[in-house]
């Protein structure tokens, strides 16, 4: 919810003294080496991701059992070797491997921290595609990070579910985990027989049961960042509608409070709100998971958001502006979250603006006035540090400020253009700070500049609204 998202804001708030002690730009070297050139990691999470190879697909067969929590599981994944690869490593945080096999030959691994490293019985010479698959078991744990909560696989009373911001994808499967690697993703997913599992996109067929157990199987076939992948088992009702064409799949928890109406007919509000002022709707269906967790925030993941209780409308509108806004059009780096975060505010205060509620103008008049010296303004919008990628108050709302300056500085025709513009010319794709600057001066004509130093690159109060 709303509140939800603002705790996790104090949250990070509390977290803030160790910004100062962070030294993730010298940690270990990236984990990709092995087998090539240097990679370029991302600075916040140097250990994830590796730029010898480049996934298409991930084919994810779990089968889990709540009363246990037992994962069962193999992963497929179908890559494209960037260059000649005599070994290489996977993100991988999840149970025991059991074995692995490379294009039909049993390949050596060893495991060390996050690293799966894969040895392949032959070369994989660089242009080639190759296909892994891993077989693990056991129990999988969340992530506990200090500084970003928890995240990664979730079990709970009735099932589980995997919620991965930032980097909790390992958690429960091997993944080339870096959000430039987006990929398509098929899940069959099979647990005890009278509960249901969901994930990104969209059911394959009705879930087939044999004996006690029940599989389904969902696809997402638009490029997905891991990041945004998700399953949801447990016990649920489903509500399946449409808007317009669009499939619509909604579901909650009945041991919760209310029940799903709401979150269905706004999710269809929200969409609908977008494809007006965003434009097209950029995956195969809709959607939304209300789960009894703890987590203390909702997430975006790809098509299908999971909420931690029954959200109000703003929450929605944000995790829906977030499927144009962060898992179509995707930041290149972690420090550029805002592109995700700033958009996805800005679009809850354009949503209330239009619906007779405060304007857009005067939640940045209120929020201008907080004092120079107040913490609000002690870190970049652009590059708050790793521990502070969620803080609600440089990343949220001071993202949501820089658009309106811009608005008010390149004018409602451009400004709102640019919102199109940018949903269309990056889609499916990432982006930065940077080419939203370019695409600003080229819309408007107009030196940008100095605004972006001012509210996203500068750790500090801007001296005027407009920068
Ligand atoms: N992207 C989510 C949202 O703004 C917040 C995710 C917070 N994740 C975390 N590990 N604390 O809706
Ligand atoms: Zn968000």
């Amino acid at each position: 919810t709303r509140k939800t998202r603002r705790t996790t804001g104090r949250h990070g708030a509390a977290a803030l003294g160790l910004a100062c002690v962070m030294v993730v730009f010298t940690a270990a070297p990236g984990s990709a080496g092995s087998g090539g050139p240097p990679a370029a990691p991302d600075p916040y999470f140097p250990l994830a991701g590796n730029q010898g190879y480049d996934v298409d697909h991930y084919d994810l067969d779990l089968d889990f059992t709540p009363a246990t929590d037992l994962l069962v599981a193999r992963a497929a994944i179908k890559a494209e070797a960037r260059r000649d690869l005599t070994r290489f490593t996977l993100d991988f945080s999840g149970p025991a491997v059991e074995r692995v096999v490379v294009d039909g030959r049993s390949a050596a691994f060893s495991r060390d921290g996050q690293e799966l490293t894969i040895v392949p019985a032959g070369k994989i010479r660089a242009g080639r595609d190759f296909t892994v698959t891993v077989w693990y078991r056991g129990t999988a744990a969340p992530i506990d990070d200090p500084a970003l909560g928890v995240y990664g696989w979730i079990n709970t009373d009735d099932g589980a579910v995997a919620l991965n911001e930032p980097d909790g994808a390992r958690s429960w499967y091997p993944v080339n985990d870096d959000v430039r690697d987006k990929a398509t993703y098929t899940f069959r997913i099979t647990a005890p027989a009278g509960l249901t599992a969901l994930a990104n996109g969209e059911p394959q067929g009705k879930p087939r049961t044999v004996g006690d157990r029940t599989t389904a199987v969902w696809s997402m076939r638009k490029p997905m960042s891991s990041y945004l992948s998700m399953v949801a088992i447990g016990r649920f009702t489903v509500t399946d509608g449409r808007v317009g064409r669009l499939p619509n799949i909604t579901a909650y928890d009945p041991a919760g409070d209310g029940d799903d109406a709401a979150l269905h007919r706004t999710t269809a509000d929200a969409v609908r709100w977008g494809q007006e002022r965003i434009g097209r709707y950029p995956f195969d269906s809709t959607g939304g998971i209300i789960d009894r967790i703890d987590v203390g925030y909702a997430l975006e993941t790809q098509a299908r958001p999971v909420y931690d209780g029954e959200p109000d409308e703003a929450t929605i509108v944000h995790e829906i502006a977030h499927q144009w806004y962060g898992n179509s059009v995707t930041p290149k780096t972690w420090a550029d979250l805002w592109l995700n975060e700033g958009f996805a505010t800005y679009a809850e205060w354009l949503w209330q603006e239009e619906r007779g509620g405060p304007t857009a103008q005067s939640v940045f008049d209120q929020l201008w006035a907080t004092p120079a010296n107040d913490d609000f303004w002690h870190l970049k919008t652009a590059d708050p540090g790793r521990d502070e990628l969620f803080n609600y108050n440089a990343v949220y709302l001071r993202g949501a400020m820089a658009l309106h300056a811009l608005r008010t500085t390149i004018g409602d025709r451009d400004f709102f253009t640019l919102l199109k513009v940018w949903a269309d010319k990056y889609r499916y794709d990432n982006a930065d700070t940077r080419d939203l600057m370019n695409l600003a001066r080229a819309i408007s004509h107009d030196n940008v500049k100095p605004l972006f130093d001012a509210w996203l690159y500068t750790a500090a109060k801007p001296a005027t609204p407009q920068g």
